[in-house]
């Protein structure tokens, strides 16, 4: 597996089922450190696969594919790297980079200087690597009712 070649494409509206199903399993693995089995538990209610369906018709995804098989996504637009996930199985191979590098020219387009990122607990390490600081702490939107989800905003600036 950790020979295999990894090709980037961007997304069409067949990969919506995919993007999903990689978050949901990405979700999974973050549990108990650094957010709960409750939060985890919770973390995709009211989350659907159409969601993402806009996105990957335009284009606006980035696939990583060993072979066939989609095993990472990313996606920026002007001014956010928005979404970044690798399948636990293909962590650890530079994939993660280099989506990161696509969602961060996608997010630099139209001459975007700051670049803003709201990423999960997990990640902030991560991102501190491309430049990025803190500057606040936060949750998620959209989760009235539901155990609140801790996010760290982070921003950039690239001359
Ligand atoms: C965070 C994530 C995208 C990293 O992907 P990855 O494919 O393992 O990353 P890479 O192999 O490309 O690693 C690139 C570099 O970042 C480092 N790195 C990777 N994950 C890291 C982490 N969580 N903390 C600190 N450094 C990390 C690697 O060691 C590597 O460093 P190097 O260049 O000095 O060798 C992946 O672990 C993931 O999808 N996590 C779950 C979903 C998630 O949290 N997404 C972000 C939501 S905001």
């Amino acid at each position: 597996m950790k020979t295999q070649r990894i090709s980037y494409r961007r997304s069409t509206a067949d990969d919506t089922q995919a993007v999903f199903d990689l978050v949901t399993a990405s979700v999974r693995r973050l549990a108990p450190v650094p957010y709960s089995q409750e939060v985890i538990d919770t973390w995709m209610e009211g989350r659907k696969v159409e969601d993402y369906q806009p996105d990957c018709v335009q284009g606006l995804v980035w696939l990583a594919e060993a072979g066939y098989r989609p095993v990472g996504f990313s996606q920026g637009e002007p001014g956010e790297v928005k979404r970044l996930f690798v399948d636990a199985n293909f962590v650890g191979l530079g994939i993660g980079a280099s989506l990161m590098e696509r969602a961060l020219d996608d997010a630099r387009s139209g001459n975007k200087k700051t670049i803003v990122i709201e990423a999960t607990l997990n990640a902030v390490p991560f991102y501190k690597k491309w430049g990025f600081g803190e500057v606040s702490e936060g949750i998620f939107p959209g989760r009235e009712g539901l155990p609140p989800i801790r996010i760290v905003r982070l921003t950039a600036s690239f001359g």
